[in-house]
C-alpha cells in the first residue's frame, strides 16, 4: 500500500457513504495519508464502526456519522456534529450513491427520484455545507494551500449512455454540470471542486457484472486494460485530488477506468 502519512496531514475530511465499497477504501486512503476522517454511512452502522476501529488502530483520528445525504435536516445535522468533532473540514468526498435499475417504460417514479435524491441532491447537499465552512474559515497555508476540496465521485456513464439504468446515467451526468458550475463559482475562493469518474471497480453494487467468470470475460470486452478494477484504484486517485499535489487542477473529471471511455467497442468497427 504506498501512501505518506504527513500527505494530508492535519487535514479533517468528511466522506459520505464510506461504509462499503470505494467509500470506505477512500476513507481508508484519507486517514493512512494523516486526515481525520468522519464516516458517514447509511445503514451500515457495524461496517462503519469497524472501519473507525481499524483508522483509530493505527493511531489515525475517525469517528462514524449515520446520515441520508438526500435529508437536509441530517446533511444539516452531520455537518455540525463533524465541525463539533474536528474544529472544521478540508476535505469532502461526495461519494454516497446507489442504483435502481429498471428497464426505462417500467421505471417508476420512485425509482427516478431515489436515485436522483441521494446521487445528486445528496451531493448538493454536502457540497454546499462543505463550501460553507470553506468560505467561512478560509485558506490555512500550514494546512493546505486551498481553503477546501470537494471531490464528486461520478461514473464513466456521466458521458456514457446506459439503457436499463436512465435514473442512474441521469444523476451522474448531472454530477458533472453541477460539479463544474460550484468549480467555477468557488474557484476565486481558493476551493477545488473535481470529480472522478470510476469505471467498472469490483464493490457490491455492480457484483453480479464480475463475480462468475462468465460476467467477468463479458465485463472486461468493455475494459482495454482488461482488469476489473479495485476500490484502490479510486482511493489513490481521491487522495491525489484532495492533496495540494493537485492545487492547480480544479473542475475536471478524472476518469478512472481502465480505458472503459476509450469505446474499445470501436477498435475493429466503425
Ligand atoms: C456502476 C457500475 C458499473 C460501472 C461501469 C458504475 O458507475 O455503478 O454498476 O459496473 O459504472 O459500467
Amino acid at each position: 500500500m504506498s501512501y505518506s502519512p504527513d500527505l494530508l496531514k492535519g487535514q479533517k475530511a468528511l466522506v459520505t457513504g464510506a461504509s462499503s465499497g470505494i467509500g470506505e477504501a477512500i476513507a481508508r486512503y484519507l486517514a493512512l495519508s494523516g486526515a481525520a476522517v468522519a464516516v458517514n454511512y447509511y445503514s451500515e452502522a457495524e461496517s462503519a464502526q469497524k472501519l473507525v476501529d481499524e483508522i483509530k488502530a493505527a493511531n489515525g483520528e475517525a469517528f462514524a456519522i449515520q446520515a441520508d445525504v438526500s435529508k437536509e435536516d441530517q446533511i444539516k445535522a452531520m455537518f455540525s456534529q463533524t465541525l463539533e468533532q474536528f474544529g472544521t473540514i478540508d476535505i469532502l468526498i461526495n461519494n454516497a450513491g446507489l442504483q435502481k435499475d429498471s428497464a426505462f417504460v417500467d421505471m417508476t417514479l420512485e425509482q427516478w427520484n431515489r436515485v436522483i435524491e441521494v446521487n445528486l441532491t445528496g451531493q448538493f447537499l454536502c457540497a454546499r455545507e462543505a463550501a460553507k465552512e470553506f468560505l467561512r474559515r478560509g485558506v490555512q497555508p500550514q494546512i493546505s494551500s486551498a481553503a477546501g476540496k470537494i471531490i464528486c465521485i461520478s461514473s464513466v456513464h456521466q458521458i456514457i449512455p446506459w439503457a436499463g439504468h436512465v435514473n442512474y446515467a441521469s444523476s451522474k451526468g448531472g454530477i458533472n454540470m453541477m460539479m463544474q458550475s460550484i468549480a467555477q463559482e468557488l474557484a476565486p475562493h481558493k476551493i477545488r471542486v473535481n470529480s472522478i469518474a470510476p469505471g467498472a471497480i469490483k464493490t457490491p453494487i455492480n457484483k453480479s457484472a464480475w463475480d462468475t467468470p462468465e460476467a467477468e470475460e463479458k465485463l472486461l470486452k468493455l475494459i482495454p486494460a482488461k482488469r476489473v478494477g479495485d476500490v484502490e484504484d479510486i482511493a489513490k486517485a481521491a487522495v491525489w485530488l484532495a492533496s495540494d499535489d493537485s492545487d492547480y487542477v480544479n473542475g475536471i473529471t478524472l476518469f478512472v477506468d481502465g480505458g472503459m471511455t476509450l469505446y474499445p467497442g470501436f477498435t475493429e468497427n466503425g
